[in-house]
């Protein structure tokens, strides 16, 4: 018996190097380099002049998108051109991405918005990991600093939305998770332990009111900021109140994995391998491990994928195989993920105006973003390429 379980964990083992040399570093990295000259030149041509618009987002109605600093999504072109500077360590990519986080200095002082870890530290963070710059260390400060006034003692937790106030009272939504990581390196950045304890409460919380007992969760939580009650639980990006929004899982489970690296409590661990679990395991998983825009659409399998969702969820649990028992389950199933997406998602170089996948779903319910290519789907394939590797933050 013991024999037996030896001979199947050794062929998994090296099922697992054999995927992870199948992907193929300098090639993608390669191809990768090409499409963002691609994109920086479409960026450019889409601006007409409008030196406001400044990050890609997607492709819309045959046209770039490219967004204002103040997008939730600005910060994920500067991410991949660090991404690239990492990779390569050629200085162009350094001189490219040093000039486009820069323009998102002024979102330090945004307190409109709790997407203030996605713009800021995907493009500031990077770049403070790889160039120790100290103006970027200040702008990371003062975005922490901002974020921390949409922290409520009563109810826990960090707001999400100010729109909809019609719809809900004080919304938190899964994604919140990622802008705790902004939080974690505010402490460490300044000796102050403010930020990790807002960041601490809010995981707490979320973990006790976001999941459903199979540890898929909801996308909104809305909370009563007089008692700090839960009103009630929602979608607004996923098919239905009680369904799986595929993103969401991922965004769930790349938070809890980010906690776990950064308090080192076990209860994070133990929710990101549930997670992981619903996940990995779940029925309606497609054969290429990208799944489709939400778990439970009653159309699969004629259903829009999302290869931003699947990006988030190989990035998560290349971090996570380092840290969980189940280590060579994870880095399987994220190389076939990885495998999946350089494979069969990847624009031909010179396409889609320099994204590099494609089949990503932003907004299926709003109809907006659906089966395009997205630059989170970009940002995330990038991180995951290096976190298999053994390169970048939280290998
Ligand atoms: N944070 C918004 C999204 O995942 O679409």
């Amino acid at each position: 018996m013991r024999t037996r379980w030896i001979l199947s964990f050794i062929v998994v083992v090296l099922t697992n190097i054999a995927d992870a040399q199948k992907i193929k570093l300098p090639q993608i990295v390669k191809d990768a380099a090409l499409q963002s000259n691609v994109m920086l030149e479409s960026i450019t041509t889409a601006r007409e002049g409008n030196t406001a618009l400044i990050s890609p987002r997607t492709i819309e109605n045959g046209k770039l998108k490219v967004v204002p600093s103040k997008d939730w999504t600005s910060g994920f072109f500067p991410g991949e051109l660090w991404y690239l500077y990492a990779f390569t360590g050629d200085k162009k990519w350094k001189t490219k991405a040093d000039s486009l986080t820069t323009l998102l200095q002024k979102e330090q002082f945004n307190s409109g918005t709790h997407d203030m870890g996605f713009k800021m530290y995907c493009s500031y963070g990077n770049g403070y990991r790889l160039t120790q710059n100290a103006q970027y260390k200040a702008v990371l400060i003062q975005s922490a600093k901002t974020l921390a006034t949409r922290f409520n003692k009563k109810t826990g937790v960090i707001r999400s939305w100010d729109f909809g106030t019609d719809v809900w009272q004080y919304p938190v939504i899964i994604d919140n998770m990622m802008n705790l990581e902004l939080l974690f390196a505010a402490t460490r950045l300044t000796g102050d332990s403010l930020y990790y304890h807002i960041a601490v409460s809010h995981a707490n919380t979320t973990l006790k009111n976001h999941f459903r007992k199979d540890y898929s969760c909801y996308h909104v939580v809305d909370y009563d900021t007089a008692t700090g009650n839960v009103i009630k639980k929602m979608t607004h990006q996923g098919f239905a109140d009680e369904s799986a929004w595929a993103r969401g899982q991922g965004w769930a489970l790349y938070g809890y994995t980010m906690c776990y690296r950064e308090t080192r409590d076990k209860t994070y661990l133990q929710q990101a391998d549930s997670i992981a679990a619903f996940i990995l395991h779940h029925p309606n998983m497609p054969e290429d491990a990208v799944p489709y825009w939400d778990f439970n659409d009653t159309a699969i399998p004629n259903a829009p994928k999302d290869a931003s969702a699947a990006a988030v969820i190989a990035s998560a649990l290349y971090e996570l195989s380092g840290y969980s028992k189940q280590r060579q389950l994870y880095k399987k199933f994220a190389n076939k993920i990885m495998l999946s997406l350089t494979n069969n998602y990847r624009s031909a170089i010179g396409d889609n105006f320099g994204f590099i996948l494609i089949h990503s779903t932003g907004n299926k319910p709003g109809n907006n973003e659906i089966d395009m290519p997205l630059s989170y789907a970009d940002y995330y394939y990038l991180e995951a390429l290096g976190r298999g590797k053994g390169r970048g933050k939280g290998k």
